[in-house]
């Protein structure tokens, strides 16, 4: 078929590219033939196939790509969406950029100062016209409105004890007493208006259809913080210990000592490797689930373990010093966890694939309000390979309506004291140790490649729905 960057597709032609073989999909508007790119995409061939024939705007986007991506796609674009409008996908750039904290200060200093300059404002014009309504005799103000204006300024004027045995207000004390008391009024309003907006989101960048929030103290692990999705910006590097074989705990320092990172829980932030002067651009970048929240101030932690051959971990990550800098971007992912999400949740993790459950338990378990139900599947080549352990029954013991654990390693220990399973993750294990499939329960799964599939399988034959390849929120089963 010959195509055009002009040439129009209905949604229903699109639907029919989509096979391994023939894969089209529209990404804001726009038409992409994918086919010859699913094996190079780093994000994999899975994720393509399983868009192909759809509009996937809303998957790419979770994905945050970055400006190569865009890049890329120009030379797979076949064309347009018949009556699509412009949209506008933007592009993740790597650039270094201050502090957020700072200017979230700013803004809100000048919200509030913008607010007391109107109140001032506001002020004067009502003095001169409580100076207005002292000049009842002149005929620039109807006598209705004089009277009313008068009435109004009454309280003031009783207020300065003096002016009650005059004919009327003077200039000066008419500006000076509703000075005063519109601008403290309008200093304390403005004051509460702005514990009340989060001056870091553009509230007028909201579509017009989108309620505002309903509450005006949002959830403190939701609220926005130091990342940003589209700009990378670096933290110094404060502790690097050593907790398992080639893993590293990872702490870094935000810009103040009461600064989030606004990450929401299950989300996950992108590290970029050293960053080339010439081109301005990252070597390669990879996700990460930190291991801190917003409850944690001042600090973004993460557990990271370094593979040798690793184009990120290796040579970058392995070999950083305290007072290193490093570049995140994010927050990143389809899954912004919020209690009530479902009443229980099954998690299979492999490895460093604990990082996005822990965030989950720990958000969990800390909020009494949170009844939901976790059952733990952890696997690990050995009990030295096993992360977070400690904090882990920390909560299980402590919670155990809403933890259960059970780990599994290859190989049982010498020490003869294990209590949990031995071998890989398999049906048996996943019956006895994850909830059955309810409408509302989730599975949730995060670590190798092969223990995802192997599960993903399993989980079909228990009764579960098929895992997508790209997860959204509302799936039954959750890849992250
Ligand atoms: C949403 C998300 C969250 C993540 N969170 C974390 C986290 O908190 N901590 C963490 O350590 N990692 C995490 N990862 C994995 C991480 O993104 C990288 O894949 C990993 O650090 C390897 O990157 P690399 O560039 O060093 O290795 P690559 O150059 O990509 O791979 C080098 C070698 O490492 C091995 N390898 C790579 N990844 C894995 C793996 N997952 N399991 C087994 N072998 C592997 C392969 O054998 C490969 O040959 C997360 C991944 C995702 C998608
Ligand atoms: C023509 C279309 C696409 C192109 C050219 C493309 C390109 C890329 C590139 C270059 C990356 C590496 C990270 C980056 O530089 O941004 C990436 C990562 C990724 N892409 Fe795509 N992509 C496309 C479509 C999609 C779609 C439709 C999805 C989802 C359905 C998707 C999901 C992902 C995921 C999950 C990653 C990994 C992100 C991470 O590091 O966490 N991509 N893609």
């Amino acid at each position: 078929m010959s195509t055009s960057a002009d040439t129009e597709y209905s949604a229903k032609e699109v639907a029919l590219h989509k096979e391994g073989t023939d894969a089209w999909m529209t990404i804001h508007g726009e038409v992409y033939d994918v086919t010859k790119y699913l094996h190079d995409h780093p994000g994999g061939a899975d994720v393509l196939v399983e868009a192909a024939g759809m509009d996937a705007s809303e998957a790419f986007d979770n994905a945050g790509h970055s400006e190569d991506a865009f890049e890329i796609m120009e030379q797979y674009r076949v064309g347009k969406l018949k009556g699509a409008k412009k949209f506008g996908a933007q592009p993740v750039k790597v650039t270094l950029q201050p502090p957020q904290e700072k200017k979230v200060a700013a803004s809100r200093s000048l919200a509030v100062s913008k607010s007391v300059a109107a109140s001032a404002i506001a002020a004067g014009a009502i003095g001169g016209l409580c100076y207005a309504a002292s000049l009842s005799n002149r005929e620039i103000i109807p006598q209705a409105v004089l009277q009313h204006l008068k009435s109004l300024a009454a309280p003031i004027v009783k207020g300065t004890g003096s002016s009650s045995q005059r004919q009327g207000l003077g200039f000066f004390e008419g500006i000076l007493a509703a000075s005063a008391v519109f601008a403290v009024a309008g200093t304390m309003a403005s004051h509460e208006f702005s514990k009340m907006v989060d001056f870091h989101a553009n509230i007028f960048a909201n579509p017009t259809h989108m309620r505002m929030p309903k509450s005006p103290r949002p959830d403190p692990l939701l609220v926005r913080g130091w990342l940003h999705p589209s700009q990378y910006q670096s933290l110094p590097l404060i502790e690097k210990v050593l907790v398992a074989p080639n893993v590293y705990r990872f702490v870094f320092e935000l810009p103040n000592p009461q600064a989030v990172a606004g990450l929401p829980i299950g989300q996950h932030v992108s590290i970029a490797g050293p960053i080339d002067e010439k081109t301005g651009k990252a070597s390669v970048s990879r996700s990460y689930t930190p291991v801190s929240n917003n409850s944690d101030k001042g600090v973004l932690e993460l557990v990271i373990r370094c593979y040798p051959d690793g184009q990120l971990t290796g040579g970058y990550l392995a070999g950083l010093e305290v007072g290193d800098e490093v570049a995140f971007r994010g927050p990143k992912g389809a899954m912004r966890y919020r209690p009530g999400l479902c009443r229980k949740i099954g998690m299979v993790a492999g490895g460093t694939g604990i990082t996005p459950m822990y965030q989950l338990i720990r958000a969990i378990c800390e909020n009494e309000r949170d009844l939901t139900e976790v059952s733990l599947v952890y696997a690990n080549r050995s009990e030295a390979d096993m992360l977070l352990r400690a904090e882990l029954e920390a909560f299980a013991r402590r919670y155990p309506k809403n933890l259960k654990l059970h780990y599994l390693v290859d190989e049982a220990p010498a020490h003869g004291k294990w209590a949990h399973g031995v071998g890989r993750v398999n049906k048996d294990v996943m019956a006895k140790h994850l909830p059955a499939p309810a409408a509302d329960t989730k599975i949730m799964l995060c670590g190798p490649p092969g223990m995802v599939k192997g599960a993903s399988a399993t989980l079909v034959e228990l009764g579960f729905e098929k895992a997508a390849a790209t997860s959204k929120m509302s799936d039954q089963v959750f890849v992250f």
